[in-house]
Formats: structure tokens, C-alpha cells, sequence
């Protein structure tokens, strides 16, 4: 049994992308388990530079089959497109490449819906998450294995539409959605990517038992998890460790590695509590140098400090054997590095994350320990012996407050940019 788990571990955009590619060659395996086209995923080789939403990040490492789970919500107009862009990059996906029969559609009635409900509120990407999973879990969904069946289809788009369009003109003004479109184009579709659906639980059950190398890849982030996140400004899946059972189906003790992505800094996008959030300098310096902006939607990311008590609570919601820490060498030029150790507000000092109401209605203040800055420019840099002093004392204090070991630093955009350590 050899699951291994790459989870982010603080608001999304650690560098999922750039690592699990990086671990692709590794692995018979990489299979999304939870998310949608939410989720943005860069890796970089030479002058290319590709965006993932749906596919996993193994999709360019040759011999590495990649499976869409059933926990992710498909999108299929946007799976199309991004299977056409990488088979333009002369990838073929046959036989490579397996949707679970079993994951929802992403339809447009959801994007309408988010529109006029939860986007601006929640800050969302506007790809239809939050209604294609509120569907699922009221039994309304359609699920990706019924776009093979024209006539069945036609019925339950019919009644779909019907329904959704109720609720755009009576409750919100809007125009209704033309049912028949949207039917056409899905039958299309269905076709396009028939050969790739299957039942992807049976094909990891085999894989498991041949004892295949299987890599289950996180799309965003620990803190935006549906429970554990800071809730009500999360996404709508569970993209923490335990998600990886329900999306993929496969057994938690067939789990034995998961790795934790953090940045050396925080990011978030969109709404929502960021105790660690800088309004200064700091912050566009973070922004500018770290090219800060949406992978997805090109929003320009919210930028802070560290916060080491988000990330213990992190590793013990993920139970994280390992952590990689991304983005170090943006941090090059700083006088003085923060880093939170720990939270205050009018009744005291809080060494726990928090993410209930409590953090909006009496919010919190991060206390800081300041470690020294660096000023040599480490962006390439491949060797621990390369790295600065300072550098390598913050690594540790991160390890130390942890309790969970750093097996590889990155430093840069492009997959040769990393430096791996030494695990005992
Ligand atoms: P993901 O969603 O977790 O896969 O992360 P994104 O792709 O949304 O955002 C990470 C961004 O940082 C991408 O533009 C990466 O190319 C870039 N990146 C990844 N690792 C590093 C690094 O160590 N240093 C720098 N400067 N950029 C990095
Ligand atoms: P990757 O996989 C960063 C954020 C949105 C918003 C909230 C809810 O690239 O790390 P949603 O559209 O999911 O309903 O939006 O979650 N969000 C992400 N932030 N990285 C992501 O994915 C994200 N996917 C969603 O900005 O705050
Ligand atoms: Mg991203």
C-alpha cells in the first residue's frame, strides 16, 4: 500500500504544481482527489510555463497515468480545453489519463448561480464550486458518467435547467439559461471525453494491489478546508488529508506519506480572516517579487508574514510526515524576517489557530519573533550550503516549531530550482 499525499497547507498557491511535477518521475500515479478549474497550478521548464486546473501535475512526466477522482467537480468545456493545450505541447492523453464516472459536472446554471449568490461575498473564483458541490450533497448532481447517455441526459438537464432557472428569474432578476444549448454541447462533450471515463476507484483498487506508486494531488489549501478552514470564506470540498479517502476511495491506511506544501510567507486570495496580512512594503515586496497574482483568475494575492501557529495546526490536521517549503528565495533583501508564534487579543495570548466566528468578532493580533534577513539573492540556489546562515535558522525554526521535518526548499519558479535535504 503506497499512497502519498501532497496537501497545501496554508490558504492555496504554496507550489503544489511545481512539486508534485517535480516528484511525477517517483510515482505510477497522480491522481487530483477534490477541487475544481478553482484550483491553478504552475509549472515551469525552460521559456514554458503552464497552468493546470483540472489535470494533475504529473500530466508531463511520461509513464505517469493521471486520474480526475470522484470527489473534484469537472467543468467539462474547461477539461476539453485544457486536454487540447497539453496535447498541443504533443502530450497524448490516451490511456493515460482517467475521469472518475463518478465526479460531478461543473453547468453553466452553476456558474449563474454563484454569480448572483456567493462570489463577491466569499471573494470565489467564479467557476461554479460552491453550487456544482451544494448539488451533489442535495442529490441534484449530475455526475460526469450520465453525459454517456444522450437520452437520460437530456431528461435531467431538462429538469435541472427547469429548476435553476426559477430561481434566476423569480428570486434574482436574471434571464433564464437555454436548456437545449446546454444539452447539446454536454452530449458533445460526453463523446469528446468518453474514452477517458471509467471507474476510477476499481482502476486505483487494482493499482494498489500491483503495488503501484500512487500520488494524490491537493488542489488548495488546508485553511480553506470546508471544516477546518475559516469558514464561512472557504472552498467547498475538503482539500486536507482526509479528503483524500472520500475523493479517490481508497482506504486511509493505504496512505503513508503525506507531504505538506507551505510557502516562506502567506498568501491568500479572496475574502476573509489573514492574521499575518501586511499593508506595507513588506507586503508589496512579498507581492512584486514573489509575482503574487492569481494563477486563475489573476487577482492580485494578499501577502503576510509567516504563521507558524496556522501551519502546526496544519501538520496536525494533516498529520504531515514531511513539509516543503516554497518561495524562500523571495524573501532575499528583507532587513528583518517575522514569523508568528503565537496570537493575542483582549482576553490574552492563544497559541491555537483559530477559525471560528471568534476570529471576525474579537479578532486576533499575531506576535512575532523577528529573525534576521538576508541579503544575497538565493533565487536558483540548489544546495543547503549555498543558503545563508539566516536563511538555514529560519528552515530550522520551522522545523523545530512544527515538530515535522523540511525535505525540500525551493527557490525558484523552475523545477531544477530546489534543494533537497537531508531526512533522517
Ligand atoms: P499551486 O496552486 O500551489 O500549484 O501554486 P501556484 O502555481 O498557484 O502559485 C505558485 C507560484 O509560485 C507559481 O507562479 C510558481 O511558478 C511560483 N513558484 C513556485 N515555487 C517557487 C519558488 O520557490 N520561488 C519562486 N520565486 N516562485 C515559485
Ligand atoms: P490552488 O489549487 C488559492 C479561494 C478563492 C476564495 C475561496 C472560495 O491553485 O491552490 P471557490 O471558487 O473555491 O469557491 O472560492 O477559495 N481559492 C483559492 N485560493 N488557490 C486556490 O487553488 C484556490 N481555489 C479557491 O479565492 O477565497
Ligand atoms: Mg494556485
Amino acid at each position: 500500500m503506497a499512497v502519498t499525499v501532497v496537501v497545501g497547507s496554508q490558504w492555496g498557491d504554496e507550489g503544489k504544481g511545481k512539486v508534485v511535477d517535480i516528484l511525477s518521475p517517483e510515482f505510477d500515479i497522480v491522481a487530483r482527489y477534490q477541487g475544481g478549474a478553482n484550483a491553478g497550478h504552475t509549472i515551469k521548464w525552460g521559456d514554458t510555463t503552464h497552468v493546470l486546473h483540472l489535470l494533475p501535475s504529473g500530466v508531463f512526466t511520461d509513464g505517469v497515468d493521471c486520474v480526475i477522482g470522484n470527489g473534484v467537480v469537472i467543468d467539462v468545456r474547461a477539461l476539453v480545453d485544457e486536454i487540447q493545450d497539453v496535447q498541443q505541447l504533443g502530450i497524448d492523453l490516451s490511456g493515460r489519463l482517467w475521469i472518475s464516472e463518478h465526479a460531478h459536472c461543473i453547468l453553466p446554471y452553476h456558474q449563474a448561480i454563484e454569480k448572483v449568490e456567493a462570489a463577491e461575498t466569499i471573494g470565489t473564483t467564479k467557476r461554479g464550486i460552491g453550487p456544482a458541490y451544494t448539488d451533489k450533497i442535495a442529490r441534484t448532481g449530475i455526475r460526469i458518467g450520465e453525459l454517456l447517455y444522450p437520452r437520460h441526459l437530456s431528461q435531467r438537464l431538462n429538469d435541472e435547467v427547469k429548476r435553476v432557472n426559477t430561481v434566476l428569474s423569480r428570486v434574482y432578476g436574471r434571464p433564464e439559461l437555454d436548456a437545449e444549448e446546454i444539452i447539446d454541447e454536454h452530449v458533445k462533450l460526453g463523446k469528446t471525453i468518453s474514452e477517458y471515463v471509467t471507474n476510477t476507484t476499481h482502476y486505483l483498487h487494482d493499482a494498489l494491489k500491483y503495488d503501484k506508486q500512487i500520488l494524490a494531488e491537493g488542489a488548495q489549501g488546508s485553511l480553506l478546508d470546508i471544516d477546518f478552514g475559516t469558514y464561512p470564506f472557504v472552498t467547498s470540498s475538503s482539500p486536507s488529508a482526509g479528503g483524500v479517502c472520500t475523493g479517490l476511495g481508497i482506504p486511509p491506511n493505504a496512505i503513508n506519506r503525506v507531504i505538506g506544501i507551505t510557502k516562506a510567507y502567506c498568501t491568500r486570495v479572496g475574502r476573509g480572516p489573514f492574521p499575518t496580512e501586511l499593508f506595507d512594503g513588506v507586503g508589496d515586496h512579498l507581492r512584486g517579487v514573489g509575482a503574487e497574482f492569481g494563477a486563475t483568475t489573476g487577482r492580485p494575492r494578499r501577502c503576510g508574514w509567516l504563521d507558524l501557529v496556522a501551519l502546526r495546526y496544519s501538520c496536525r490536521l494533516n498529520g504531515f510526515t514531511e513539509l516543503v517549503i516554497t518561495k524562500l528565495d523571495v524573501l532575499s533583501g528583507l532587513e528583518s524576517i517575522n514569523i508568528c508564534h503565537a496570537y493575542e487579543n483582549d482576553s490574552g495570548t492563544l497559541s491555537a489557530f483559530i477559525y471560528d466566528i471568534n476570529a471576525m468578532i474579537d479578532p486576533i493580533r499575531p506576535r512575532y519573533e523577528v529573525l534576521q534577513g538576508w541579503d544575497k539573492d538565493i533565487f536558483g540556489c540548489k544546495h543547503i550550503d549555498d543558503l545563508p546562515r539566516e536563511a538555514k535558522t529560519l528552515i530550522n525554526r520551522i522545523q523545530k516549531f512544527t515538530g515535522v521535518p523540511v525535505r525540500l526548499v525551493s527557490t525558484g519558479p523552475e523545477r531544477t530550482q530546489m534543494i533537497t535535504l537531508a531526512v533522517d
